[in-house]
């Protein structure tokens, strides 16, 4: 048990909070579930709860190295997994991954969309970056949209399934040099919404999941390990929480609040944040 994880989900409010294994267990055990971004952070330490609760756990990602140690990890404390070498920004390898994952299983009844590219820039330094702007929305927006299309048929057709989303709180409240990042999340997420009822017919679920920060190699550069945040671990448990309630959308109440505030308020809100800019330098 780790305390401060378990004290800033209490912060969070009970919907992020632990799920009992028994629940996880009925929820995925026997179920194919391909997880994204499972070479490392949320990724794989979400494969690895879900393969003990008795998924058969897809990892996905591009670097197979890692991606084999998670896997035989997972094996060696008696899971099922196995590892797929994709490039999401590449629409040949995500149809190439569809292509394998059903020739190898038969079914996919679960996908976590967690891959992720992250990028905090100002809107002057990116100026003679754009590739970076395409490169972000192809990981984040067009590869998880092709994969998710891909594998919707199956799932409709056997009359059930489950797209989790691993989304951001970036997207209730925007800020500055965060625009890249959290328009190609809030891209997904807008697709995702709008494809919901087609597949709800079908008694396929969706969930988005807005974290807050959660401790990772993708956060470190940008975030104090000292500021409040989930761990792996933590985030982890969220996601198997979601896959046994099947919410529409997970969002902590006062990130909710907050963009309600940022929403009607966004004259301020933006104000606010320019003023920082300023003060800081950092435009
Ligand atoms: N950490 C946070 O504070 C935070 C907060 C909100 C949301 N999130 C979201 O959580 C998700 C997981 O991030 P993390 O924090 O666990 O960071 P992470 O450890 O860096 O994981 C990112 C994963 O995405 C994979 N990935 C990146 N580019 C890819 C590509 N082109 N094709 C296939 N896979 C790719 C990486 O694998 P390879 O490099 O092996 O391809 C890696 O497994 C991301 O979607 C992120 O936006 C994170």
């Amino acid at each position: 048990m780790n305390v401060t994880n378990d004290i800033y989900r209490l912060l969070l409010g009970p919907s992020w909070s632990r799920v009992a294994s028994a629940r996880l267990e009925a929820a995925v055990g026997d179920r194919v579930v391909l997880v994204t971004g499972a070479s490392s952070g949320i990724g794989a330490r979400t494969a690895e709860l879900l393969a003990g609760a008795g998924a058969n756990v897809l990892l996905a990602a591009r670097r197979v190295d890692e991606l084999t140690v998670v896997a035989d990890r997972i094996m060696a404390a008696g899971g099922r997994a196995s590892a797929y070498r994709v490039d999401l920004a590449e629409p040949a390898e995500v149809d190439r991954l569809v292509e394998e994952v059903l020739a190898d299983h038969g079914r996919v009844d679960v996908v976590v969309n967690n891959a992720g590219k992250s990028i905090r820039r100002s809107l002057a330094d990116t100026a003679d970056r754009f590739h970076d702007v395409t490169r972000t929305n192809a990981v984040n927006y067009l590869g998880p949209v092709r994969l998710v299309s891909g594998l919707l048929p199956q799932m409709r057709a056997r009359g059930g399934g489950h797209v989790v989303n691993v989304s951001s709180l970036t997207v209730d409240l925007p800020s500055a040099h965060w625009a890249v990042y959290t328009a190609s999340k809030a891209a997904f997420e807008a697709w995702l919404r709008c494809v919901a009822p087609e597949i709800r017919v079908d008694g396929v679920a969706t969930t988005s999941i807005h974290f807050p920060l959660v401790h990772t190699a993708m956060s470190a550069p940008t975030y104090s390990t000292r500021l409040p945040g989930l761990t792996v671990d933590g985030a982890a448990e969220v996601i198997g929480r979601a896959l046994v309630y099947r919410p529409r959308v997970l969002i902590p109440w006062w990130v909710r609040l907050a963009g309600l505030v940022a929403d009607v308020a966004q004259g301020p809100y933006e104000a606010g944040q320019a003023r920082v800019l300023r003060i800081t330098g950092r435009t």
